[in-house]
C-alpha cells in the first residue's frame, strides 16, 4: 500500500506492505539514525518517536496506521527551545546519554512535560516503566525532568 505521513515538518511518499512496522519504515526507507530496534516487542524504548504529538513505541505501529500522521522523531524534535531545555538539564547533572536511549529519553521527558506542568515522581516513574536505559540513574532522570519543568514554567510564565 501506499502511504503518506509528515516527517519532522516534510512530507513523505511510501510503497509499503500494510504490516510494516514503522520503525522499519522510518529506518529503512527514511533513514532515520535516531530510530533503533533493541527489542521489537513495545518494551525498551529504543523506537520511540513522536507520534501526532505524544511519545510512542515506532515498532508497535502498523504502516496503515501511520496513514496521514504527524511524526517527529529526535532529528526534528533537536532543533527546538524544548530539546535545548532537556539537554541543559542533562548538562547540569553531568549525564550523557548513549545513542540507543537518547531519542527514548528525551522524548519521553518531553512528553512528560506536555501533559503534567510540575510532574511528581509517580507520574514521571509510570512514563519510564520499561526503559531501556541500565546506566543512568532513574534519580538522575527525575531531576532532569523536573530542572527543565522549572525552565518551561520560567520561560512561559516567569515564574518558579
Ligand atoms: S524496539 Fe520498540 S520498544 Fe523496543
Ligand atoms: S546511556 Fe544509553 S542505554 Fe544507558
Amino acid at each position: 500500500m501506499k502511504i503518506n505521513f509528515s516527517l519532522n515538518g516534510r512530507n513523505v511518499d511510501v510503497e509499503t506492505p500494510s504490516e510494516t512496522r514503522l520503525s522499519d519504515i522510518l529506518k529503512d526507507n527514511a533513514k532515520i539514525g535516531s530510530v533503533h530496534t533493541a527489542c521489537n516487542k513495545g518494551e525498551c524504548r529504543s523506537c520511540t518517536i513522536l507520534f501526532n504529538g505524544d511519545a510512542a513505541a515506532s515498532c508497535l505501529i502498523p504502516a496503515f496506521e501511520a496513514r496521514s500522521s504527524e511524526i517527529v522523531t529526535l532529528e526534528g524534535f533537536s532543533k527546538t527551545d524544548d530539546y535545548h531545555d532537556i539537554m541543559q538539564a542533562f548538562e547540569e547533572t553531568g549525564t550523557t546519554l548513549c545513542d540507543l536511549c537518547r531519542g527514548g529519553t528525551i522524548l519521553t521527558i518531553y512528553s512528560i512535560l506536555e501533559r503534567f506542568a510540575e510532574p511528581d515522581e509517580g507520574q514521571i516513574l509510570d512514563a519510564f516503566r520499561g526503559s531501556i536505559c541500565p546506566c543512568t540513574n532513574i534519580r538522575i532522570i527525575i531531576q532532569v525532568v523536573k530542572k527543565t519543568a522549572l525552565y518551561r514554567r520560567r520561560k512561559r510564565f516567569g515564574r518558579k
